[in-house]
């Protein structure tokens, strides 16, 4: 585990790349808006609002699966010893120009992120410094500017970022894919502890 401020590389996994674009190579004609998905996983009503150009990958317009049923998903669920519940996981698919304002996410504490493509990962992540202390479900577009550091996606192994603190997303300059792990159980820091105590990540399977 290389630990940085606002998150973590899992360098004890090293998840397959090419297995997972394989995997996505079978779901072209399955994007979907992020609003349709959200419907798709809630039989019909809609959380939140998000902008255009972010999308996802509705695997279950090909066999009625979710993503978890599917192997090359389920063999990386299987390294994290935690329960994570199959709304949670989301291959996200963004377009070219799409970016994220600044935020910090609603119940979602933290995220555990696979990039598929393009191969160097494409748009960083930014977190921003802002003063004080951060509110939940809150638009930080005021501090687009306020950098505190910006972080390159590692295409080997997955990375842990905490979403309870300012971030956004880059403009998109490829299209972009990625397998989403989303926590709503625990911390940023819990998992960090509980990796630190040997009861996040299971490499055995
Ligand atoms: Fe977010």
């Amino acid at each position: 585990m290389i630990l940085h401020k606002k998150h973590v590389i899992f360098d004890e996994i090293v998840y397959d790349r090419q297995k997972l674009i394989n995997f996505v190579s079978n779901f072209k004609d399955c994007i979907v808006k992020h609003s349709d998905w959200q419907k798709t996983l809630s039989g019909g009503t809609q959380s939140y609002e998000v902008p255009d150009g972010y999308n996802a990958i509705d695997t279950t317009k090909k066999e009625g699966k979710f993503p978890n049923e599917y192997f090359e998903v389920q063999e990386l669920l299987n390294k994290f010893k935690i329960n994570i519940k199959k709304e949670h996981i989301i291959i996200n698919h963004y377009d070219v120009g799409f970016w994220l304002r600044p935020h910090t996410d609603h119940a979602c504490k933290c995220s555990i992120m696979f990039p598929i493509l393009p191969d160097d990962g494409d748009a960083p992540l930014v977190f921003h410094d802002v003063k004080g202390d951060y509110t939940i479900a809150t638009d930080y577009i005021d501090y687009k500017d306020n950098i505190d550091y910006v972080m390159n996606y590692n295409t080997k192994h997955p990375t842990l970022f905490t979403t309870q603190v300012p971030h956004s997303v880059a403009k998109v300059k490829e299209e972009r894919i990625y397998l989403k792990f989303m926590i709503f159980d625990y911390t940023f820091e819990e998992l960090i502890e509980m990796n630190k105590r040997g009861e996040l990540i299971d490499n055995t399977k």
